[in-house]
């Protein structure tokens, strides 16, 4: 038996936590058992085919060089076809055929998709949408995450196949659910409700606490009982902001709950086998993974180009950069990518050669110690047909196919760099809280934007060849030289008084516009903005000046600013940049101020490409922290890992052109050939190898 933790009372809510660094990230084991090469594979759908299917899938895997595959992810209907009536017939079967050819397993619990007999047995379990809509069945997805039923259902399954594969051979990871919250989170069911009543009572204690709290008495929202209080759902004007960010970090934590439950089931057969689930870092709007990092064994993480844009390749590095930051620096399990298109987004381009390698190497290079895709043979029905996969429709004659085999060789090749670190002198701040806010309604500026203000300032580092952390800001950053806080709309006071520490330890802080706006109710605290921020920016914000839409006014600098900008009063800061026209003309622009021993600069208005680029490379300068010459972002990328013995430089041209690198020395680690300056050619990436004294 498990002892599932009750409605709304897991550990505490991400923020409530009062100190995230004194529990280590990630949580408790180490790396995938037995494993001492790079793992390679990815998720198998064996119930699509039949047996002699299997086994031909199976024999491609030996030849392509798969050691791990993910499996039962979406098997609930068949491993449990009656409520209590297990067969797991099938599962026995494949498990077996693959321990046979040393395959390893990585074994889903199937709760992302509840069988037609669970939802027919209990419809109150649909989730409901904002808008009062139940979402039918026929497809996949989480139930209400409060649901008691789900819970049990989950849970009942969860021990089922812990009881039955504990000791098979062939089992090394556990897989929970698939992709939390993904494609619903928040659920507005009865269920919900009451249980965010309970989760409200937990962290508040009083009416009184939680009506201070919320500002109720703004519009006359005042509670008087706590059954009074309902989920935020769709209103005639818009809803308490105070009350739907608390319903956010409910609805991540309920969430986070059905995992921890489902993991204590396992962990109850199986204390040796590690349990993850797959996140999406920089992709899941509803969850605080730093919270979830600190629940998981190994971080595993779900990545998909963002096909059209052409700036692709740097949003997938941004992702596997916090992936890697949500690890603790520690090894992460690249779990699904694709070998070419998707089929979801509105034109599902296909990779072009070279390009699926770029990826998993690219992701190697920043922390993957695995490389899986989503999915290894193409299914031939239901929705996701047109998906790339591994192993096409058009089979073994295929360029993925061949790209997939070479894959396999140059993984194969990598097994040192297993385990080793990608040290960082610059952190960016991440807070999903923060995100929840500012994405709330009735913003100063539509055009204001948490997610393009850190991928500009993450861009202008990426071309730059930079190496970043992301960072909460309660984390220590006393390991770096440079913090951005480009989008820090909410601001703790815990939160400033450690920005305010690290500056004045000797750190230099980057902070952008509508940054120390709001406390963690939404509300903004007393006196000038930026609240905590005044005193280490040395200086105060009389006004917001939005721009209008195409707006945009010249520094004298000579760079332009767009979006925005504030009616600045300096108070020790000096201007380092000031407007020479439009809302904010003759005010400053850019500042910095000295603070201890350290600086914070202060950027009012949307800069982009090389005028924040320069910017930020002044601020590196004076840190001392290396930048190379910018590059486009159809250029050349280059990470740089390394372990105790070794170097690893991997370098990928993301150009079509050829690009002679002239400052790497070492071995090829494809060729084994000794280099001293080479030329990547377009669409390539290569791996040097040198050795550390
Ligand atoms: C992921 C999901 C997989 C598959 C894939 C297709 O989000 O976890 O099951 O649907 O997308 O790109």
């Amino acid at each position: 038996m498990t002892n599932a933790p009750t409605l709304g009372e897991t550990a505490a809510t991400p923020r409530d936590a009062a100190d995230r660094n004194a529990e280590a990230r990630p949580a408790r084991s180490g790396w995938i058992p037995g494993t001492d090469r790079i793992a390679f594979g990815g998720d198998y759908n064996p119930e699509q085919w039949d047996r002699d299917v299997w086994v031909e899938d199976i024999a491609l895997m030996k030849r392509a060089g798969i050691s791990l595959v993910s499996i039962g992810i979406f098997s609930w209907a068949l491993l449990e076809p009656r409520e209590g009536e297990y067969e797991f017939g099938f599962l026995d079967e494949v498990m077996d055929l693959l321990h046979g050819a040393g395959i390893s397993v990585d074994l889903g619990t199937p709760t992302a998709a509840p069988p037609a007999w669970f939802w027919r047995t209990y419809p109150e379990a649909h989730p409901v949408t904002r808008d009062g809509l139940r979402l039918g069945h026929g497809s996949r997805g989480m139930a209400s995450p409060s649901s008691t039923a789900y819970r049990a259902a989950a849970r009942g399954i969860a021990d089922a196949l812990g009881a039955r594969y504990a000791t098979h051979p062939a089992l090394v990871l556990w897989h929970v659910h698939n992709e939390f919250g993904a494609p619903v989170s928040e659920c507005y069911s009865p269920a919900s409700a009451a249980a965010f009543r309970v989760w409200l009572q937990n962290r508040y204690g009083s009416l009184d606490a939680l009506n201070a709290a919320w500002g109720t008495n703004f519009w006359g929202q005042r509670y008087g009982d706590w059954d009074e209080i309902d989920a935020p759902r769709t209103s005639p004007s818009i809803v308490n902001p105070a009350q739907r960010l608390d319903f956010a970090r409910y609805t991540s934590n309920a969430l986070l709950e059905c995992f921890v439950a489902e993991r204590d089931a396992l962990k109850a057969h199986t204390p040796h086998i590690p349990v993850t689930t797959n996140f999406m870092a920089t992709n899941c709007p509803s969850i605080d993974y730093w919270a979830w990092s600190r629940e998981v064994d190994i971080v595993a993480n779900d990545y998909y180009l963002v096909a059209e844009r052409a700036d692709n390749h740097v949003l997938l590095a941004m992702d596997a950069d916090l992936t890697r930051s949500l690890a603790g620096g520690r090894p992460w399990i690249l779990m699904e990518h694709s070998t070419g298109a998707v089929n979801w987004q509105p034109r599902n381009i296909a990779k072009r050669p070279g390009e699926m390698a770029r990826n998993s190497l690219v992701s190697v290079a920043r922390g993957a110690d695995a490389v899986l895709f989503f999915q290894f043979r193409a299914s031939r029905s239901g929705a996701e047909k047109f998906h790339s996969a591994m192993l096409p429709h058009g089979g073994t004659p295929t360029r993925i196919w061949r790209e997939v085999e070479a894959l396999g060789a140059t993984l194969g090749g990598l097994d040192d760099v297993m385990g080793g670190s990608v040290p960082a002198r610059v952190a960016i701040l991440w807070d999903v809280e923060s995100f929840w806010a500012q994405d709330l309604e009735w913003r100063p500026s539509v055009d204001l934007g948490h997610r393009e203000r850190i991928v500009a300032f993450y861009t202008e580092l990426w071309r730059r060849d930079v190496a970043v952390d992301f960072a909460h800001p309660h984390d220590d950053l006393s390991a770096y030289d440079v913090v951005l806080a480009p989008a820090s709309y909410l601001l703790d006071a815990a939160s400033a008084a450690n920005l305010r520490g690290f500056v004045s330890e000797g750190g230099r802080l980057v902070s952008s516009y509508f940054s120390g706006i709001v406390d963690e109710h939404d509300a903004v605290p007393d006196g000038p903005y930026p609240a905590g921020l005044r005193e280490v920016l040395g200086l105060r914000i009389d006004e917001f000046l939005p721009f209008r839409a195409d707006e945009s006014a010249r520094l004298d600098d000579g760079s332009t600013g767009t979006v925005w900008a504030d009616d600045i009063v300096l108070d020790g800061a000096e201007a380092v940049a000031t407007f020479e026209d439009g809302p904010a003309a003759g005010r400053p622009g850019v500042t910095r101020n000295v603070y201890g021993t350290g600086s914070a600069w202060y950027v009012s208005t949307k800069l982009d490409g090389d005028d924040l680029g320069m910017l930020l490379e002044r601020v590196l300068a004076e840190a001392g922290v290396e930048s190379a010459a910018a590059h486009p972002v159809a250029g050349l990328e280059r990470v740089e890992r390394r372990t105790d013995e070794a170097l690893f430089v991997f370098l990928a041209n993301h150009g079509d052109t050829d690009v002679e690198v002239a400052d790497v020395s070492g071995i090829d680690v494809a060729t084994g050939e000794s280099v001293s300056g080479l030329v990547v050619p377009g669409a390539a990436t290569r791996v040097i190898r040198s050795e550390l004294d």
